[in-house]
């Protein structure tokens, strides 16, 4: 399926996703889609299941029953490392990058797949190999460009405030050129200048087509971000809808009402 920069075209479609553990039900009977240049939200009290449908969509979960489309392809059962090259990105609510690495070579793994090696690169004379490293690292550049850490690249990764791990891991899910991109609590930790940056890099990657589907706990950024807001409660989908009529939903307000009620008596 083509990318169109309007397109209105389910890119990503859940029909009836349903994950258990043991007897606790993460994700009960979950259907939306994600469409192409929108930004889709997924929110919800702690514990609703945003990071296990992420999971779900990705594959490194199987759903226990319910199926998964992308890009018109059931991939219900594909296994993940058959996912990411059909297109699809995440980064991660806990920060997975190498600490031993710099910033630049945590953004060329990301880039791994379109520039491969191993057996591979014993086929590339030496010639087209360096030319084939030097694209890598300004493709990398290009992306720490983007998400304004270009004048960190050779810095470790520890010296890293967590706002710009976080902006690293975007800029490596962004390597792998995906049509979707999802990212599971983006704005966590990061300041009002970072979450400020944050939005603009989101919306300059909508108006070139790409589809986000993003969870955050951040509400203002969620509504001003999306396009499109879909809202678990205890694993399942509770709304579904533009961002103002999810805000004005009787059952949002009492899901998020009820927890905090809740929290607050313990
Ligand atoms: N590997 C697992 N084994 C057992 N239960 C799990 C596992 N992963 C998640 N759960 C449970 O599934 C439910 C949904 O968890 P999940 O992490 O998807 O929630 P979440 O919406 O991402 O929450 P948060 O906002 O806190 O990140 C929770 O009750 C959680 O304890
Ligand atoms: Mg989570």
């Amino acid at each position: 399926m083509t990318v169109a920069t309007n397109g209105q075209r389910a890119i990503l479609k859940i029909d009836k996703a349903v994950r258990r553990f043991g007897g606790l039900v993460a994700v009960n009977e979950v259907s939306f889609e994600a469409l192409t240049g929108q930004v889709t939200g997924l929110i919800g009290p702690n514990g609703a299941g945003k990071s296990t449908m992420f999971d779900l969509i990705t594959g490194v979960r199987p759903v226990t029953s319910g199926d998964i489309y992308f890009r018109d392809q059931r991939v219900t059962d594909a296994p993940p490392h058959t996912r990411s090259p059909m297109g699809m990105a995440r980064t991660f609510q806990i920060v997975r990058l190498f600490h031993g690495m710099t910033v630049l070579e945590n953004v060329l793994l990301g880039l791994h797949p379109k520039f491969p090696d191993g057996i591979l690169r014993a086929l590339f004379s030496s010639r087209a190999l360096a030319a084939q490293e030097r694209k890598a690292r300004d493709r990398a550049m290009e992306l720490l460009e983007f998400v304004g850490l270009a004048s960190r690249a050779a810095d470790a990764i520890g010296h890293l405030t967590l706002g710009q791990l976080r902006l690293v891991d975007i800029a490596r899910a962004l390597a792998s050129d995906p049509a979707l991109l999802m990212m599971d609590e983006p704005a966590a930790g990061l300041n009002d200048a970072e979450t400020g940056n944050l939005l603009n890099m989101i919306l300059a990657l909508k108006m070139r087509g790409m589809a986000m589907l993003v969870v955050e706990h951040d509400i203002d950024f969620i509504m001003t971000a999306c396009d499109r807001i879909v809202v678990m409660d205890r694993g399942a989908k509770i709304a579904d809808g533009t961002p103002d009529a999810v805000r004005n939903d009787e059952k949002v307000i009492a899901a998020y009402i009820g927890r905090k009620a809740t929290h607050a008596t313990h």
